[in-house]
């Protein structure tokens, strides 16, 4: 696991841009793995910028969101769907027909789940997932106690992340309590996992995830067993990594050839 500490969430959103971008430049036919969240605007936004000023191409690539609620159509406001359009695939050239969200409104869904992971294996696997973490240290919805194996399927909400989310829904009674999400073992298929996190409040899920034992009550520990697991996290976000010193070391101390 490789640990990024960057002054603050914009400076480390800029620093994902560019390791995404550098995989967009490339592979022009790169599979990418998006996700939601307060998290990646920023990113997002990079993104976008790189696409406007600097033609970042994104006409061949194709994505995979993480996750999305069950029981609320593709145009609600709180969908994942409305987020992704109004934050990144409305501003890049992005085909529609190589965007994938898993459906919140399926009838069957674990058929459909099934057909999501098949979509993912005819893509060619992704390249690269962009992940946040909970507080309660889920990545993707993949709750405390998701297996660490696990597919895509349907996962229910704890409290904690329905009242994360109330805000969204405009009360936590509200919140839907079901999602499908990736699995854990979809997500440790990716070639390469880019996990960011900002701020005080997720400090301890960060130490966690990255120093603590790898175990199914904190889901994103299982990224200790990835090969190229890339946490880019601000200062606030490692005020509980124990190694935090040696990691600000390492990355100041690069070869060139090292850098992003
Ligand atoms: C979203 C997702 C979640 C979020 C996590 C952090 O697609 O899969 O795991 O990344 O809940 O959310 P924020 O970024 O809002 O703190």
């Amino acid at each position: 696991m490789e640990i990024i500490i960057q002054p603050d969430g914009e400076q480390a959103s800029q620093l994902a841009a560019r390791i995404v971008a550098r995989t967009v430049r490339e592979k022009p036919h790169a599979v990418l793995g998006f996700a939601t969240g307060n998290t990646p605007l920023p990113l997002y936004r990079s993104l976008v910028r790189m696409h406007r000023e600097e033609g970042l191409d994104f006409s061949g690539l194709t994505s995979f969101n993480l996750d999305e609620y069950v029981g609320i159509p593709p145009a609600h406001p709180s969908s994942f769907h409305s987020y992704m359009w109004a934050h990144i695939f409305s501003n890049i050239n992005l085909p529609r027909e190589r965007i994938n969200i898993p459906d919140g409104l399926a009838a069957d869904i674990p058929a459909s789940c099934r057909k999501y992971e098949q979509a993912i294996r005819s893509a060619g696997g992704i390249d690269i997932q962009i992940l946040g973490i909970g507080t309660n240290g889920h990545i993707g919805f993949n709750e405390p106690s998701s297996s660490l194996s696990s597919r895509t399927r349907i996962k229910t909400l704890t409290e904690e992340t329905r009242r994360e989310a109330a805000a969204a829904f405009g009360g936590e009674d509200d919140v839907p309590t079901h999602v499908i999400t990736m699995g854990l073992g979809t997500i440790m298929e990716s070639r390469m996992c880019l996990l960011l996190a900002f701020g005080r409040r997720k400090a301890r899920a960060v130490a966690s995830a990255a120093e603590g034992p790898v175990t199914a009550m904190v889901p994103g520990s299982v990224l200790q067993m990835h090969p190229r697991a890339i946490l880019v996290i601000d200062r606030e976000a490692a005020a509980e990594l124990t190694m935090a010193d040696y990691y600000l070391w390492v990355s100041e101390h690069k070869p060139d050839w090292q850098k992003y």
